[in-house]
């Protein structure tokens, strides 16, 4: 450290050694480094258009970049601690393989758009690969419920038995929420798709600079409309986070789903073991460990989300040095949410579902109890009081320690002699399901249709 600084013209003393330091990215945005690369070269053809370059300097610049890019694939060029930033550690090293040549490349450019670029590029690389991940995860979610649509379980409110309901729909009912996370990433990128270079270090570039040449090179739709925006904007970070924490808040209620159906208490799946872990002192246990990191891991991303945000409150116009702090939080979540996606999906695939166990639970806690009370109104009673009738029948059987199916039809006449026989069928699960035929209903007749309309959608997702 401490050698001169391509900025230190103005400056009569070296920076302080704790400065160095404290204001250093490169231990953290050298990750950045295919982006940046390609920012160069494309940096390079423009300024090549623009007549400061000929085209052979271009060239050379372009296959020295290329060779900087593999000497630090293969760790022959560490990225150490002498420069500050990715930036000016791979111009560093343009300028001593070509010398002064290589000072031309930051020709009209500044760190600021070049850090903006670096970073649209890698949020639209990594949106591609979490949105693969969320697609297998959907397509997991599909053939799991596929399989198992003639499994029957408990649906819950208030974390109480309510109503019987195919396993199918409740796991498809996740695949809705993964649906709405790929639909916001795939809205998010259509604003991360503009090219910010030539907007230079805020007041945008002086030379003759073709940005939409430039976009085009590097696969971006359209260029960014105000030079001081886009330096300053980091928007798009933040919305790509919080589409993140969004699909962590949807993996951690999968996954405490997951945890209370692998108890004794609920008993309702068995995680495979490669899927598990043990514990150190007790023998017996099977611990759901990976579920719960997901769920922990929920909380890591929604701190970036609010580390983000606070690091944008109240910054002047334009480009300050806190900005430099949205890296490691978008890093961290890019790393959790991508992590947390690729371990759910084979978690899932392999746990074994205990149908019988899941069919048996449907049979206790009166789950039919609102099938009496719709059975009544289909003899005119009006739903408020055939509600109040069905409660009393439960009473009456919560008194004497039976379940609806155990009731006489005398019995049942008791509450209404509009009751007849045929109540035996209403009150089983199978009988309650088979009438809930709303689009989006429960009966395995309309989840087979969702299930339809969901492998049309699966086949048709482009990635
Ligand atoms: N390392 C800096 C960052 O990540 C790069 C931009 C620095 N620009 C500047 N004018 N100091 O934000």
């Amino acid at each position: 450290m401490g050698k001169r600084k391509p900025w230190a013209g103005r400056f009569k003393k070296a920076l302080h050694p704790l400065v160095e330091e404290f204001t250093a990215s490169i231990g953290f945005d050298k990750r950045l480094f295919h982006q940046d690369i390609r920012g160069s070269i494309a940096q390079a053809h423009l300024l090549e258009r623009a007549g400061i370059l000929t085209k052979r300097e271009r060239a050379r610049i372009e296959r020295a970049l290329k060779e900087i890019e593999k000497e630090i694939e293969t760790g022959r060029l560490s990225l150490g601690t002498d420069t500050e930033d990715i930036h000016m550690a791979i111009e560093k090293r343009l300028i001593e393989k070509i010398g002064l040549l290589g000072g031309k490349l930051h020709t009209g450019r500044s760190r600021n758009d070049q850090v903006a670029l670096d970073l649209r590029l890698y949020i639209k690389e990594e949106t591609s690969n979490i949105l693969r991940l969320i697609h297998t995860l959907k397509t997991t979610l599909y053939e799991l419920a596929r399989k198992n649509i003639d499994v029957i379980m408990p649906g819950y409110t208030h974390l109480q038995r309510a109503q019987a309901v195919p396993l199918a729909q409740h796991l498809l009912a996740y695949y809705e929420m993964l649906k709405r996370d790929s639909q916001r990433l795939k809205d998010c990128l259509k604003r991360v798709d503009s090219m910010p270079l030539g907007s230079g270090a805020l007041a945008g570039t002086a030379f003759d600079v073709d940005r939409h040449y430039g976009a085009e090179l590097l696969g971006f739709s359209t260029v960014t409309e105000n030079s001081m925006d886009a330096v300053s904007d980091r928007d798009f970070v933040i919305e790509f986070i919080s589409h993140c924490a969004v699909v962590m808040m949807h993996l951690s209620r999968m996954c405490e789903e997951i945890i209370l159906w692998a108890t004794e208490e609920f008993g309702f799946m068995e995680l495979d073991d490669s899927f598990s872990t043990g514990s150190s002192l007790m023998p017996q246990k099977k611990n759901p460990d990976v579920a719960e990191l997901v769920r922990g891991k929920t909380g890591r991303v929604y701190g970036n989300l609010v580390a983000i945000l606070t690091v944008m409150k109240a910054l002047p116009l334009t480009y300050n040095r806190d900005m430099q702090e949205d890296k490691e939080p978008l890093f961290d979540t890019v790393d959790t949410v991508k992590g947390s996606l690729s371990v759910v999906s084979p978690m899932l695939r392999t746990m074994k579902i205990k149908k019988d166990a899941l069919l048996e639970a449907t049979r206790g806690g009166f789950l039919t109890a609102t099938d009496v009370a719709d059975y009544l109104v289909m003899k005119g009673v009006p739903f408020r009081e055939s509600h109040h009738i069905a409660g009393s029948i439960v009473a009456h059987c919560i008194d004497r320690g039976k379940e609806l199916t155990e009731l006489s039809l005398s019995e049942w006449q008791r509450f209404s002699p509009l009751i007849e026989e045929d109540i035996k069928k209403v009150i089983t699960p199978e009988g309650s399901l088979e009438r809930r035929r709303a689009p989006g209903a429960a009966s395995i007749r309309e989840v087979r249709r969702q299930l339809k309309r969901i492998e049309r959608e699966l086949k048709k997702e482009s990635l």
